[in-house]
């Protein structure tokens, strides 16, 4: 069924300049729910290598070898470089931004006030904040718009809500909460998980039965608990745990080494660093 983002789209075209792990993330998300056709999809990077890699995984994806062709051809582009490399990569290319450009930004530590800096050119910027199991459709987004933009969060929901869960935040504490919870969750996730499948290679099991058993803790257990939202997580942890029973032994000699403490601990650290990168990010803009 057409819907007006369909004709929105289309009339638009959507343009990725950097084609790297989230991008091509977002494009398989986009294209398994259909939202987008892929003739509506233009691609540049820097390295082109990486674009015929991307021809071989999506045939008919359009790719383009200039930023500047892919800014004229697209009214909407998709920022998906490293945060360090976005100056670089609009520097030469930012008068050619207008107003009827909508860009969206994918990095991580870049304010919309910072972006509005190095592309002065249009006031429709919106952040958006995945992480990679949208490639599922089962990711988190959150996305902040300039000036309270209807018509960018409309677009953000529509685009992004088959991807997963999706959350409106506010720039500043809210957008790096999400940032380092969601965004860089999942390698917080892989972490553990991994912290799971050595414990039981070390106790005899071999590697690959290893992993899926750690694996298939973690998912079953996220399912259980998205399957029982009247239960509480505090009551579907009761049930694995009686009292003087083994899991609450483990579990208060956990709670006894401050787990948390130290968790909100590294997701603090991490907030720094999304506070240093928006700090280079201004000099860098100032200083050109
Ligand atoms: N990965 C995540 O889970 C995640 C989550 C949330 C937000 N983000 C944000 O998403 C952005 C991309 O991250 P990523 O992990 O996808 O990085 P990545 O894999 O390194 O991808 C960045 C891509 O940008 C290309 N590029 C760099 N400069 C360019 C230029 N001047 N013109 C065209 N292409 C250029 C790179 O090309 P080369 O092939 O030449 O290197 C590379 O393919 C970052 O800003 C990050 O903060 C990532």
């Amino acid at each position: 069924m057409q819907t007006w983002i369909h004709s929105f789209i289309k009339a638009k075209k959507i343009g990725v300049l950097g084609a790297g792990n989230l991008s091509r993330s977002i494009l398989s998300g986009f294209l398994k729910s259909g939202v987008i056709d892929l003739k509506d999809i233009y691609v540049t990077n820097r390295n082109p290598e990486k674009l015929h890699a991307l021809q071989a995984e999506f045939p008919g994806l359009q790719v383009i070898n200039s930023s500047a062709e892919l800014i004229e051809n697209c009214g909407i582009i998709i920022l998906g470089v490293k945060p360090q490399d976005i100056v670089t990569a609009v520097e030469s290319v930012r008068g050619l931004f207008t107003n009827e450009h909508i860009v969206v930004s994918l990095a991580a530590g870049v304010s919309l006030a910072s972006l509005k800096s190095l592309i002065p050119g249009t006031e429709q910027l919106v952040r958006w904040m995945p992480n990679t199991p949208l490639k599922i459709q089962e990711g988190v987004v959150g996305y902040s718009v300039l000036n309270e933009s209807e018509t960018l969060a409309q677009l953000s929901e529509k685009l992004l809500s088959p991807l997963g869960l999706v959350v409106p935040v506010e720039e500043g504490d809210e957008m790096n909460a999400l940032t380092i919870a969601c965004a860089s969750g999942p390698a917080f996730i892989y972490e553990f998980i991994m912290i799971w499948q050595s414990w039981l290679e070390s106790s005899g099991f071999p590697s690959n039965i290893s992993r899926e058993m750690a694996l298939q803790t973690f998912l079953g257990t996220v399912k259980l608990a998205a399957d029982n939202k009247s239960l509480n997580l505090t009551d579907l942890q009761n049930q694995v745990m009686s009292k003087k029973g083994t899991t609450h032994a483990g579990l208060m000699h956990l709670r006894s080494l401050e787990v948390e403490n130290l968790i909100a601990a590294s997701f603090n650290k991490a907030v720094n660093r999304a506070r240093e990168i928006e700090q280079d990010f201004d000099k860098e803009i100032h200083k050109n």
